[in-house]
């Protein structure tokens, strides 16, 4: 089993969550197909197959922390899986890996599976292998048993522009020689490029964000894998 997940950033409304479920739920896959809506959307998730993850969370359960979201109300919601350190998070909102540790933390003591995102940027290229040891240098001590590592870098983001498959094997196979976690590879993936990704040895699956962005397209990447 891999897993196909779905983010859709900052976008959809409570209509279309309505009938992106209804179309999803029209579709089985021997697969773990997961979709990360926006925080007020979760709700209209309630009777959707599929499991549902957050785009990200607070540090805290609760307490004083004005315009944070609780994990704890993202369990309540049904979410068993929550995204952290995506890089619009790190690069728009200067998350740290400090931070994305700490989120960690939460969520394993929650038991709500993180879906942590690491990835080079354009200029780092040449280093990926210096960047992505810094950015994983705190998992050597933590445990990530239920944990998901996703590859994204950042260049391949929102630009149609991807690794070759050589050079995301290489990625994959250094990642699982340091963690024990499975790695999805996320970068304008789309329903011509989704198979061959998806099939590169040590990938455990994609994190798709455009492409997840119609149930139409979504479901086109679940068959085109599938076959
Ligand atoms: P993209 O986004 O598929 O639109 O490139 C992926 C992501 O940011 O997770």
């Amino acid at each position: 089993m891999k897993f196909l997940i779905a983010n859709w950033k900052m976008n959809g409304d409570l209509h279309f969550a309505e009938q992106y479920v209804q179309e999803m739920n029209d579709i089985s896959s021997e697969h773990e197909i997961i979709i990360c809506p926006p925080f007020p959307l979760l709700l209209k998730f309630k009777d959707c197959v599929h499991s549902l993850g957050a785009q990200n969370c607070c540090f805290a359960s609760d307490g004083a922390f004005t315009g944070e979201v609780s994990p704890n109300l993202l369990k309540e919601l049904g979410c068993t899986y929550v995204i952290i350190g995506h890089s619009e998070r790190r690069t728009i909102f200067h998350e740290t890996d400090a931070d994305i540790e700490q989120k960690f933390k939460i969520l394993s003591e929650l038991k709500l599976n993180p879906i942590v995102c690491i990835g080079e940027k354009e200029n780092e290229r040449d280093n990926w292998k210096g960047i992505l040891s810094k950015q994983i240098s705190w998992m050597q001590n933590a445990n990530l048993e239920n944990a998901i590592i996703a590859y994204e870098p950042l260049w391949s983001i929102g630009t149609n522009i991807i690794p070759t498959t050589n050079e995301i094997s290489e990625v994959a196979k250094f990642l699982k020689s340091q963690i024990d976690a499975p790695v999805t590879y996320g970068g304008s993936v789309n329903a011509s490029n989704a198979c061959t990704i998806f099939n590169i040895p040590n990938i455990d699956g994609l994190l798709i964000g455009r492409a997840s962005w119609t149930s139409k397209s979504f479901a086109e990447i679940i068959r085109e894998v599938e076959e």
